[in-house]
């Protein structure tokens, strides 16, 4: 877990409704709270995010006029396990509604882990008798005292004694020194169920038992020898500073304009984004994800990480540093998120903002052997997260044309268990002698709040169509394609289709391009495989978001969690099918799309020690949005900082560079 630094407030100069909470505000919440005796010493804050505007409200709202500024809390006694939902006025000061959750009954539903309870759960196993003899048994006696127990949610088994309870998992590893990667010393087959709120070992699996893997998995540079002296320094200049502005939480870029926010939950959040001063998103986010993993032992066919529900992506993000994660001319913002007892906690630097070079945006060579050639360029906004052994990128990434590409990226040390050398396993591969990887899915939801020319849209399928060879087609030659209205949310929940190049298309329903048509964009997503585990399933029912890769809903106040509110030892049904249960009408409305996309990893000897990035994605894009090609004014770019040497185009004197 990341270890967050303590406070310093920043004001933000320009306040606007939509910006994140400062750590000022988070502290002002917290004391509206204790006053309200709502947080007392057994109470901790397992989630607190900003209670955002209603679109009412911000329709009401000018700049300088008053905002009621809200947090929605999540509060967790400790002691007893009852947990309540309150938002809170910042503004007014007051508590504005309280609700216990309803932990205890079905469908159940922990709220997100404290930090506090990592620490908790390993002392609990440590100093639990069974856990002792299971290491004594093995051999192991020596290992107890340096060995990671790591914390990890239970998934929904349905057990009579876990349902209703705050469970968490507990799976051995051993460290051969205090520097050691445990993630390379599994304990095989030793499983501790815990009891948080009880601070007791629930009941212990001990069996199954192979020898712990001894080799090394550790990447720092001392352990892996002397670095390869042949790379030479790349560097990214831009001696005019970049071109895009910030005031407050605006951020422009060319003919792209948004608002950047960032919550303990799903981290960097954007709103109002905007083409040339048209509206194409009113929020987007990557709410939600789930690692399902796929093998059958007891110490992981429960394994099913919902890493944004149950863990909070952007309570454990990263502190990005400079000329690290991003090159160029780098703008980072800080972020502010609630600590275990609801302090505010600065997380430095967590959103980095830079362009990059993106080789050709257009070219031509025309007839008389003019050529003219423009370079693509793309503005850049990212976060990264670590949930225990994983690390997660977030990254959007605007172009000059008017295209928006979300990239999630995965890499960090993959996840294994133990088994016999050389003996072939139905669901894991064999990294490293004796480390078995179990298969398992990486499986984001994006949520994005469509807003094509306003609010009003409408959403529609459209598939390549083959036609048989006949009157209509007499040379066989001839395709056309289709267009499917998805008119309601029963009708929205579509799977993609690469045989058929299917994309979804969302139209504005009130404003038409110079060729008459709908002004839209497609979302086009990649052609990655959805959930695999059986309909039937826990995980199934927990993640159903997981089971299309498009869903569609009315956007409602509220409704922001693919997978619902408490993922955590949930039994299922919460979120997307919970909200499209109604199966409202989308024709002309204010929809959201929700996109699954995403990875399924059966893990390579190259993914160890630490696994070299893997990316999943998709594409936003306009269509019939701009009459033309929007980046025609782009300039000739200046190649005073290219040298045509050696490596550049194969070098001669001839070379241009602008490849
Ligand atoms: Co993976």
């Amino acid at each position: 877990m990341s270890h967050l630094q303590p406070v310093s407030i920043d004001r933000i100069a320009t306040p606007h409704p939509l910006d994140p909470l400062t750590g000022e505000e988070i502290a002002a919440a917290r004391a509206v709270l204790v006053t309200a005796g709502l947080l007392g010493d057994s109470v901790r804050v397992p989630m607190l995010l900003p209670d955002e505007p209603t679109t009412q409200e911000l329709a009401a709202w000018s700049p300088g006029a008053a905002i009621d500024r809200r947090v929605d809390a999540t509060l967790l006694d400790v002691t007893t396990g009852v947990a309540t939902e309150v938002v809170v006025s910042i503004t007014r000061g007051e508590v504005l509604r309280s609700a216990r959750v309803p932990n205890d009954a079905p469908p159940y539903g922990q709220p997100q882990y404290l930090f506090e309870e990592y620490e908790r759960a390993e002392a609990i196993v440590k100093a639990s008798p069974e856990w002792q003899a299971a290491m004594r048994r093995r051999g192991l006696e020596d290992h107890m005292a340096l060995a990671f127990c790591g914390p990890l949610a239970p998934g929904y088994t349905g057990r009579a004694d876990e349902v209703g309870r705050r469970v968490i998992r507990s799976l051995t590893f051993l460290k051969y020194d205090e520097h050691d990667s445990p993630w390379a010393h599994p304990v095989e087959g030793l499983v501790v169920h815990i009891d948080l709120t009880a601070n007791s070992v629930i009941r212990i699996d001990d069996d199954g038992d192979v020898p712990v893997p001894e080799g090394h998995g550790n990447y720092y540079p001392e352990t892996q020898g002397a670095p390869r002296t042949t790379l030479r320094p790349i560097e990214i200049t831009q001696p005019e500073g970049p071109s895009f502005a910030v005031t407050g939480s605006l951020v422009e870029w060319e003919k792209w304009a948004m608002r950047v926010s960032f919550n303990a939950r799903e981290g960097l959040v954007l709103h109002d984004v905007s083409f040339d001063g048209r509206s194409v998103l009113s929020r987007a986010s990557v709410p939600e994800m789930v690692v399902p993993y796929g093998d059958t032992a007891p110490g992981r066919f429960w394994i099913s990480y919902f890493d944004a529900g149950e863990y909070l992506l952007g309570k454990n993000a990263n502190h990005l540093e400079l000329g690290c994660d991003c090159l160029g001319v780098i703008r980072y913002l800080d972020g502010y998120v609630a600590d275990d007892h609801g302090h505010p906690v600065r997380i430095p630097n967590v959103i980095c903002m830079h362009e990059e070079d993106y080789g050709i945006l257009w070219k031509h060579t025309d007839l008389a052997g003019r050529s003219d050639v423009r370079r693509s360029r793309r503005f850049v906004i990212s976060y990264f997260s670590t949930i225990g052994n994983y690390d997660y990128g977030f990254y959007w990434h605007f172009y000059l044309d008017g295209s928006i590409e979300v990239v999630a990226k995965a890499t960090g040390i993959v996840f294994a268990g133990a088994g016999e050398p050389g003996v072939r396993q139905p669901h894991a591969t064999e990294l490293a002698p004796g480390v078995f990887a179990p298969v398992h899915q990486h499986l984001f939801c994006a949520r994005l709040d469509v807003a094509i020319d306003g609010a009003d849209n409408r959403l529609v399928e459209i598939d390549a169509q083959r036609i048989p060879m006949g009157p209509d087609n007499p040379f066989g030659n001839a395709f056309t394609w289709s267009e499917t209205p998805l008119v309601s949310e029963g009708a929205a929940q579509r799977d993609a289709d690469s045989s058929v190049a299917r994309v979804w298309e969302v139209q504005s329903a009130s404003r038409t391009n110079h060729v008459g048509r709908p002004t839209a964009y497609h979302l086009i997503p990649e052609p990655t495989a959805l959930l695999m585990a059986d309909p039937a399933s826990s995980v199934a029912a927990r993640a159903a978001f997981a089971t299309h890769h498009l869903w569609a809903t009315r956007n409602e106040p509220g409704q922001l969690w693919p997978a619902g509110r408490y993922p955590n030892a949930h039994q299922g049904g919460s979120g997307l099918p919970e909200y499209t249960a109604d199966d409202r009408s989308l024709d002309g409305e204010d929809i959201v799309l929700w996109h699954t996309f995403g990875l399924t990893h059966f893990p390579r000897p190259e993914d160890w020690p630490i696994m070299p990035v893997d990316y999943a994605g998709f594409w936003f894009k306009p269509y019939g949005f701009l009459d033309q090609n929007p980046a025609m004014d782009i300039p000739e770019s200046s190649q005073a900082h290219s040298a045509a040497g050696s490596g550049c185009c194969g070098g001669g004197d001839a070379c241009t560079c602008a490849h």
